[in-house]
């Protein structure tokens, strides 16, 4: 299983910005390549947070919400039914559940708290990292806790439009692995 981390920050580092709506301070380039990878990888994963921000479920995605009360959302579940799930399990398990019927790759789509929870289990295998051209007033970063140095190696970069840079990072060790099996 795969799991690619999808954010956009701003040249601060800051990912929303204070008393704005999400990600009304980006660009719509960025909204586009985020809408075609997710798209692509099919399933998101995303904290009840960032969920209630987006309102609904991320059409022609399969939507998997994590909360500790997956209960509560029974009504989203009957309401949006197949596309939408809400889950208490832990990383590893739903990972694995995912992995049992036959999805290969996630895309993990924030906030801090739930990318923290999947970085602390290292299971962030790839980063697609957009940098808006913006300094902003802002509370949260990428994570929300790190507590030991993961590396990465930049993979590709790429502007999305004249201003915006699209960095891609994959996990080091994934690549030694790689490497050390040709
Ligand atoms: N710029 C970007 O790319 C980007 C992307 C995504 C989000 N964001 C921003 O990030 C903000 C939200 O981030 P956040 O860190 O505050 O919240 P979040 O990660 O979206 O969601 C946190 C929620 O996840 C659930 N959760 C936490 N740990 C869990 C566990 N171990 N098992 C199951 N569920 C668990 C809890 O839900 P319950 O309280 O229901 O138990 C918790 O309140 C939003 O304001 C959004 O604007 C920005």
């Amino acid at each position: 299983m795969k799991v690619f981390l999808i954010m956009v920050q701003s040249i601060n580092g800051k990912i929303r910005m204070s008393g704005n709506e999400q990600r009304s301070w980006s660009s719509k380039e960025d909204m586009e390549n985020f809408q075609k990878i997710t798209q692509d990888i099919g399933i998101v994963i995303m904290g009840r947070k960032t969920f209630q921000e987006i309102g609904k479920p991320l059409k022609d995605r399969i939507n998997i919400v994590l909360t500790g009360t997956p209960e509560k959302f029974n009504e989203y579940e009957q309401k949006y039914r197949k596309e939408i799930y809400f889950t208490d399990k832990p990383p590893e398990i739903l990972l694995r559940n995912l992995e049992e019927n036959g999805f290969n790759e996630v895309a993990l789509i924030g906030g801090p708290t739930i990318n923290s929870l999947f970085l602390e289990k290292d299971l962030i295998d790839e980063i697609f990292l957009t940098i808006e051209p913006v300094i902003i007033e802002g509370d949260l970063s990428v994570f929300k806790y790190v507590n030991i140095k993961y590396e990465f190696s930049l993979k590709d970069f790429k502007k999305l439009n004249e201003n915006t840079m699209l960095l891609h990072y994959v996990k080091k060790n994934n690549e030694i692995k790689k490497e050390g099996s040709k």
